[in-house]
């Protein structure tokens, strides 16, 4: 049928032209292109789901679009495009509690947004897609997005534009991120079509009880992308609160001044609705491509015209045949599903030669983003082992008879039969254990069992870090052209509802396969002919599990079986190939990358207490503080954690090295801090019973027992230092709606406290924040009084002192 209708051939080139401009699979965006695009239907992402409609509310007076435009912003706004450092690269995860951050809309947006996080998509690229999906649900232009974003690993400095910053300051900060004076005015215009602001945020700005809920709206569409904030403006009548009312007479109408800064002639420009989208669309794509020096974006993400989803290559017993599965999405945008007649895959074997039969797919499902349409259709069949496959191209019949053939601009759609998955041999048990069987070619060097797996880190942050631990496979046994190989990993807690595996030899690699749809069961794969040994059956197992002809209980779990044929000697199998295995080696760790190192084969064996005779542990250069406690929910160290399967006294130490604390817990994890805070109650030491994961012979911590351990060599301990004239008078809660000291503020990297007390010098008080701010006043704010502890981050200019921390402002007074 292909190529059927000459007179077509013309229409064929311009679909092939076509083709050349469309993206090639696979690319590394591919899974952020189904974040982009799949919104509804079969194989739904949902990621859309949050934003949709426009004024889709995560709580009263709350607009989830205009927060995901604005955490974009937020995390982009540190950003110093002149030193190339920081800009949209997810930081904003560490600085949730900066003062710069206030309110609930971050942590929620963040937390929305983590599940999407994976080894291929960045929480920086999603944040990026969130000002796409939030942009086009709200009615906006298609803005552009590209992939790549780099997710940074701590927070960055601050300097997110306020509303009660002045023009000069504007200026300044919309120019280290890049915008000029006038691109400064049209990208504000742009930030503040959805969305308002917050009495409780913004108390300068908005008097209490005026507005709904406390809620004051830019405009009178807050749940249209359009140019209301603009024309409503520029007629007089807006009553966006950064124009008008209260701030007027404080000078924090922000919006009046950045407008007004070139005597509206750039926001007059924007009164035309499109000239606003098409402004709107450079201003936010820019705002999505500022990144660290290091990070390059791919190209900007279009939709494939033709996507394979889940290409699965899996061998079936006796070796001689391979079953071959997936799912073919075909973009019916343009090309009507009611136009296609047919879907098949015409495909080459593994040498390169054209096979003879294509492969039918049949509809399985339709799907849809904001602008595109698809539908997907399901294929399997099964080939030869031997002959088996390397690529193939799709053919689209249509109800007219035209085909299109779609080769992936030429190269066409790659199926590596070099080291497959085998998912029926797989499993993973209750207790967490996962066993994966792979099966590699002969002449195929032996693969590797790669297993990301997600840890959630310490309070505050709510995006969770991934972990990769690369497992050399053993070798199992040999079916026709193939080999089978094993390895195992365990999961900790619910690691493995998210964790994702991939099997990898050489340059070959079967990737992105859930663990949570493995069933709980290993099933055998039979080798076709029986094995020199004698055997009741006449088809030998050739199985990771010896199969029910063995003299072993098969009423155990596969893994205790599986830990049998490990150990046990031959004697206990009747079959000559489960015997063959019974001196497989290990699986060993062969690298481990992540801030998260983990190992699967260095697991104690339970997390059982050792003997109630506790030892004091010890460890040089520090002195044991005590076993105190923890939660989840009110970490007792907040600064730094990891959990690690290589957990002990020495990777901890190291982990936490420039930390006055190190604190151990629950056998694997680890956690720092430069204070022990005093709702850390002090237990027995005999309850931190619990064997280091990583150094048997040492106790880290139970269940929410944490050994803590105080370095002896950080000295002298930051403090607050005696500034001659003044007291220091003690750490008070400071952020935007309650000012402790406002009178004139100082922002350095190169913060000290006597630095704060020279530019404060005349004024009655000053006090230092977050590391790095220095404000000084006449008259103390209201504000409370917290724990001493509670103001314990460095000075940046000074580690030796302290500055406060986010929210919280070490306050001096003159004598
Ligand atoms: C800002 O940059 C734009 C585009 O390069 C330019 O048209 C505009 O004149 C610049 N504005 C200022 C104030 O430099
Ligand atoms: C700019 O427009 C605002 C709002 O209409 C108006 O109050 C202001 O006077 C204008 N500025 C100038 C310089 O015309
Ligand atoms: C091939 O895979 C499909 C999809 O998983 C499955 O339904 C089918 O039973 C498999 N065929 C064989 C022979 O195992
Ligand atoms: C593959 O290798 C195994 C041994 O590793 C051998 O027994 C088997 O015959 C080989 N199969 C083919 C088709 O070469
Ligand atoms: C794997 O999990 C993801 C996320 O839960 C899901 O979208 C996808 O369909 C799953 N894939 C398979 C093959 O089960
Ligand atoms: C430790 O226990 C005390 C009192 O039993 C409790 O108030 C405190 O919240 C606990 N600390 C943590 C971190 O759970």
């Amino acid at each position: 049928m292909i190529g059927r209708n000459s007179a077509l051939v013309g229409l064929l080139l311009a679909c092939q032209q076509y083709a050349t401009a469309a993206p090639t699979w696979p690319a590394s965006t591919d899974d952020l292109e189904d974040i982009m695009l799949l919104n509804s239907g079969y194989r739904a992402r949902g990621f859309a789901t949050a934003v949709t409609p426009c004024s889709a509310a995560p709580g009263p007076g709350r607009i989830a679009a205009a927060e995901w435009i604005r955490a974009a912003f937020h995390d982009m706004a540190t950003g110093n495009t002149y030193q190339k450092t920081g800009g949209l690269d997810a930081s904003l995860m560490f600085e949730i509690k900066s003062s710069e951050n206030i309110g609930s809309a971050f942590q929620t947006t963040l937390t929305t947004y983590a599940p999407f996080l994976s080894s291929r998509t960045s929480m920086a690229d999603i944040i990026s897609m969130g000002v796409y999906t939030a942009t086009r649900s709200c009615g906006g232009p298609v803005i552009p997005v590209r992939g790549g974003h780099v997710d940074a690993t701590q927070g960055g400095s601050i300097g997110v534009p306020l509303p009660q910053n002045p023009i000069s300051i504007f200026k300044t900060q919309f120019d280290r991120f890049g915008y000029n004076a006038t691109e400064m005015i049209q990208f504000t215009a742009c930030g503040h079509s959805l969305g308002g602001l917050h009495q409780v945020n913004f108390p300068d700005v908005i008097n209490q009880g005026v507005f709904p809920n406390d809620y004051a709206v830019m405009d009178t569409t807050s749940t249209v992308f359009d140019n209301r904030v603009v024309t409503e403006y520029l007629d007089g009548t807006t009553q966006n609160p950064l124009v008008v009312g209260k701030s007027v007479s404080t000078k924090r109408n922000s919006d009046y001044v950045v407008y007004n800064s070139d005597n509206n002639v750039t926001i007059a420009g924007m009164r035309d609705a499109q000239a606003f989208a098409n402004t709107c669309k450079t201003m936010f794509q820019r705002m999505i491509e500022i990144v660290p020096s290091g990070v390059t974006l791919t190209d900007i993400i279009t939709p494939y015209e033709i996507k394979p989803y889940d290409l699965q290559l899996t061998l079936l017993d006796g070796g001689s045949k391979i079953n071959f599965t997936g799912d073919i999405r075909v973009q019916t945008t343009q090309r009507p599903a009611a136009s296609i007649s047919q879907v098949q895959l015409v495909y080459k074997d593994r040498t390169g030669a054209a096979a003879s039969t294509p492969i039918t797919a049949t509809i399985r499902g339709s799907a849809s983003g904001f602008d595109d349409t698809f539908q997907f259709y399901s294929f399997s069949a099964q080939l030869s082992a031997e002959t088996s496959i390397s690529s193939f191209s799709v053919v689209i019949t249509k109800t007219s008879d035209i085909t299109e053939t779609w080769d992936n601009n030429g190269a066409g759609f790659k199926v590596d039969d070099n080291v497959i998955y085998q998912a029926p041999q797989s499993c993973l048990d209750a207790s967490g254990k996962l066993t994966v069987v792979a099966a590699a070619r002969n002449g195929t060097v032996s693969p590797n069992l790669k297993v990301v797996v997600k840890n959630p880190r310490a309070s505050p942050i709510v995006v969770p870090a991934l972990s990769t631990a690369t497992i050399a496979m053993a070798t199992q046994s040999a079916v026709g052209s193939y080999q089978l190989y094993f390895a195992s990993y365990t999961f900790s807690g619910s690691q493995a509802q998210s964790a994702v595996l991939g099997v990898s030899a050489g340059s070959s690699s079967d990737n992105y396969k859930n663990a949570s749809s493995l069933s709980n069961v290993c099933a055998s794969l039979s080798t076709p002919s029986p094995t020199p040994t004698p055997s009741s059956s006449s088809v030998a197992s050739s199985s990771l599990i010896p199969s029910a002809d063995s003299t072993l209980d098969s009423s155990s779990t596969s893994m205790t079986m599986l830990t049998s044929v490990l150990t046990t000697p031959a004697s206990t199998s009747s079959t000559g190939s489960a015997a063959s295995s019974s001196n497989l080696p290990t699986p060993t760790l062969v690298s481990s990358s992540s801030e998260f190192a983990t190992s699967t084969t260095t697991l104690p064996s339970s997390s059982s207490p050792v003997s109630s005779s506790t030892p004091i542990p010890s460890f040089p250069g520090y002195d044991y503080t005590g076993c105190v406690n923890d939660s989840s929910s009110d970490r007792t160290f907040t600064a730094k954690g990891q959990i690690a399967d290589t957990n002990s006294y020495e990777s901890c130490a190291a982990f936490c090295s420039g930390y006055m604390f190190f604190g151990v817990e629950y056998g694997t994890e680890c956690y720092c801090g430069n204070a022990l805070p005093p709702f850390a109650a002090p237990y027995p030491d005999s309850e931190c019973n619990m064997p280091c994961a990583g150094n048997r012979a040492e106790l880290c911590g139970a269940g929410y027992r944490l050994t803590v351990f105080k370095s002896l060599t950080l000295y002298p301990a930051p403090s607050n230092p005696a500034i001659s004239g003044y007291t220091y008078s003690g750490c008070y809660i400071d952020n935007v709606n309650v000012r402790v000291l406002g009178d004139s503020f100082l922002f350095a990297h190169d913060m000290t406290v006597p630095m704060c007390a020279g530019f404060c010098a005349g004024k009655k008080y000053f006090g230092v924040e977050y590391g790095e701010q220095c404000w000084c006043g006449d008259a103390l704010g209201q504000s409370g009084l917290v724990d001493e502890w509670e103001c314990s981050m460095e000075c940046s200019g000074d580690q030796s002192s302290f500055c406060g921390a986010g929210n919280r402002i070490g306050v001096w007074v003159k004598d």
